[in-house]
């Protein structure tokens, strides 16, 4: 999940910093898709180490935060794709822009929860 969250920070920081190069959106398209796969298998791992430890699911604040933000990077990714066939492309790019903003500071948000639910800090 943090090598994930590491390649979100990278792929959104191409979006937002490197627009001139030609390239910042074939390696955000990239680095974003391979992050969330990484997202997506944590937490399955995460569901099933919980389920074979018998203890209740998503039952903390690291838990809940952690399912908004992927929840939240669902519907990113898919109005990323979305905004380029899209109608009202405007609208579903400025939606893309702040969900996918709002999922990364969830996701470093269930990184400091997570550090605190192991008592690193
Ligand atoms: C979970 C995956 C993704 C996340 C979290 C994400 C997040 C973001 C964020 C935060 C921005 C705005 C950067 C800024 O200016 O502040 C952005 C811009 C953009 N993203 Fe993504 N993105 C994801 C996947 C994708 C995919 C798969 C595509 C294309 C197929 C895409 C296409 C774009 C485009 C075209 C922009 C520029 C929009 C504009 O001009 O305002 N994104 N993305």
């Amino acid at each position: 999940m943090a090598t994930s969250t590491l390649g979100m920070i990278t792929g959104i920081g191409a979006a937002m910093f490197f627009r001139k190069k030609k390239n910042w959106l074939k390696i955000h398209k990239m680095v974003n898709s391979i992050s969330f796969v990484g997202m997506a298998a944590g937490i399955v791992m995460a569901f099933y180490y919980v389920f074979e430890t018998g203890d209740e699911h998503i039952n903390g604040v690291h838990q809940i935060i952690g399912l908004v933000a992927f929840t939240s990077a669902i519907v990113s990714i898919f109005l990323g794709f979305h905004q380029f066939k899209a109608k009202n492309k405007l609208a579903i790019r400025l939606a893309h822009r702040w969900l996918g903003r709002f999922s990364l500071l969830m996701f470093l948000t269930a990184i400091i929860f997570g550090l605190m639910l192991i008592n690193i800090i």
